[in-house]
């Protein structure tokens, strides 16, 4: 992504949503590293080292998971959103419109913690 992640003037932007597009870039690229890492388990034939790039694409969803709490944390109504579609069984595009009812509700304080 490196430093097209801007899509305003990056000079009038506050420090605050500068440092937002850089853990934007990372959870990026660590999404992308998981992918890499996916594919090359897919095709790699010798045990030790898919047992290596295993443990690293383990890395990669800790970073990812590090870098989207940070974001979420940024933006409460991400949470609200994420709160209602993750690690929940069922129909993920019923969750998914759960979500965005409860981002238009004012607040969404039931879903928010502090
Ligand atoms: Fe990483």
């Amino acid at each position: 992504m490196g430093f097209d992640q801007y899509h305003e003037p990056a000079n009038e932007l506050p420090p605050e949503t500068h440092i937002f597009a850089r853990m934007m870039a990372s959870l990026t690229e660590e999404a992308e590293a998981i992918s890499w890492y996916e594919q090359r388990l897919a095709m790699e034939p010798n045990q030790e080292a898919r047992a290596i790039m295993a443990n690293a694409q383990g890395e990669e969803f800790k970073h990812f998971g590090m870098d989207l709490e940070f974001l979420v944390r940024q933006k409460p109504k991400w949470r609200i959103a994420l709160q209602d579609i993750l690690f929940k069984k069922g129909d993920i595009v019923a969750h998914g419109e759960e979500a965005e009812e409860d981002e238009q509700q004012e607040g969404g304080e039931k879903h928010v913690e502090t």
